[in-house]
């Protein structure tokens, strides 16, 4: 494209990566948040280090939502955590640690020596009405909600709370501000993280909140031109399933190994590859 011969158009051209964005005819809202999204894109080699907060009380419990604060194990977690820090992320010295506003999260950081940020929009999915209960509570007390939410996960909105898209929709400035940064740890919670995840990794908005993101897990992502690489590094701590599988209220997780993504790979603390 050129900016003479073609400038009756809309284009957003970019030279040598971003060290040059041309923005011809660039009007509308939608326009606008693309040239802003390119603008932030980079290719230097980077990783993006992912985990959920230790165990809490409310897992242990089964219920969702809340402002717990860590179980045992959890708080053991938080500790291991630092250890895979140091021993997994090279210039770890240089990192930057994201959590929500939530404790869980904050408590999980509470051993990482490193500039801090909380974010809002790190929270977890709101379940309004349905903030404390567990799944079973929920499929007792509002049945019709309970249905249409396994049929249209990533619809539905919980009365007074959120649904999945709308997550993604706060998301944004995360993820903008990610596409920025070379050496972040985001310390969040299930929904977010299957957000964050699904968008490095293309998963189909329908699918993403069925992923699988269990506690106690280190994730390193690895974007690439084309792909993203994963690693998942497995504390070794043991934590409760907070997996719900359509049609049920029970938590844990069926092996079902389709819920691990191609390319994947599984280590464990120790350094053991323990599949792929
Ligand atoms: O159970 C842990 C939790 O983080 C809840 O607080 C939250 O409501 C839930 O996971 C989100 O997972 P799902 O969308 O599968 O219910």
């Amino acid at each position: 494209m050129d900016v003479t011969r073609d400038s009756e158009y809309s284009f957003i051209k970019m030279i040598n990566v971003n060290s040059q964005i041309i923005i011809n005819k660039v009007s509308s809202y939608l326009q606008s948040r693309i040239a802003f999204y390119v603008m932030n894109l980079h290719i230097k080699p980077r990783y993006i280090w992912l985990s959920r907060h230790g165990e809490s009380q409310y897992n242990l419990e089964g219920k969702i939502g809340g402002d717990a604060l860590l179980s045992e194990r959890g708080v053991q977690y938080s500790k291991k955590l630092k250890t895979l820090v140091e021993q997994y992320i090279p210039n770890h010295e240089k990192l930057e640690v994201w959590t929500s506003t939530l404790r869980r999260t904050q408590q999980t950081a509470q051993y990482l020596d490193y500039p801090k940020k909380h974010w809002k929009a790190l929270d977890e999915l709101d379940a309004g009405s349905c903030d404390g209960l567990t799944y079973d509570e929920v499929a007792e007390q509002f049945p019709e909600d309970f249905a249409a939410r396994d049929e249209n996960k990533f619809e539905y909105r919980y009365r007074g709370g959120e649904s999945y898209r709308d997550v993604i929709i706060r998301l944004e400035p995360i993820i903008m501000e990610l596409e920025n940064q070379e050496n972040v740890l985001i310390i969040t919670h299930q929904a977010v993280l299957r957000c964050i995840y699904a968008y490095f990794m293309n998963v189909p908005q329908e699918e993403s909140p069925w992923m699988s993101i269990p506690l106690h897990t280190l994730i390193r992502l690895e974007p690439r031109a084309y792909e993203t690489l994963v690693t998942r590094i497995k504390a070794d701590i043991p934590a409760v399933s907070t997996y719900k599988e359509k049609g049920t209220a029970k938590l844990g997780e069926s092996n079902d190994k389709s819920k691990i993504l191609a390319g994947e790979v599984i280590s464990s603390s120790s350094g053991a590859k323990v599949a792929s």
